[in-house]
């Protein structure tokens, strides 16, 4: 398979608790590599726009309120299969529900505070990148 990019956040209860480095460890021992990172304070309305596609959902206001609680830290990461590679990685949403060797059961608070974002398909992963990065921004 051709190299593949994809998005990722570490979230507010991740950055607050000093775990960037331990998360990163876990992604790049998958083989996928950091090739853009930066920390953000989201906005409330950078956090709706982001999230728009969820705006139906019960738990839409609590995800923009979280999302925004907090600096966030977002990165590509570049590698074959790299969207199915971090969504491995990252573990199932609910933390409960997530294999032991994955950052959400390992460092996941809850449901809402589950430390990491991944896209989800190799599209969603194209609109997200260029939702935060520049191309200039990005370097393997
Ligand atoms: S996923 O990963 O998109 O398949 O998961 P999904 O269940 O569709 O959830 C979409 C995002 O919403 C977050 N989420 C919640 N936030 C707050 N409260 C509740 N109850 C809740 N349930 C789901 C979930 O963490 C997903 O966030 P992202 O940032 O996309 O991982």
């Amino acid at each position: 398979m051709a190299l593949q990019r994809t998005l990722s956040i570490l979230k507010p209860d991740a950055t607050r608790r000093n775990l960037t480095g331990k998360i990163n460890a876990l992604i790049e021992g998958t083989g996928l590599k950091i090739v853009a990172q930066k920390r953000l304070q989201l906005s409330q309305a950078q956090a709706e726009a982001f999230y728009a596609v969820h705006k139906e959902r019960p738990f839409f206001n609590d995800l923009v309120s979280f999302m925004i609680s907090g600096p966030v830290v977002v990165q590509v990461l570049e590698g074959e299969d790299a969207v199915a590679k971090n969504r491995e990685i990252m573990g199932a949403t609910n933390p409960k529900d997530a294999a032991a060797h994955t950052i959400r059961a390992q460092f996941a608070e809850s449901i809402e505070a589950n430390s990491v974002h991944g896209s989800d398909s190799a599209e969603n992963a194209a609109n997200e990148i260029k939702f935060f990065f520049a191309e200039i921004e990005i370097n393997a």
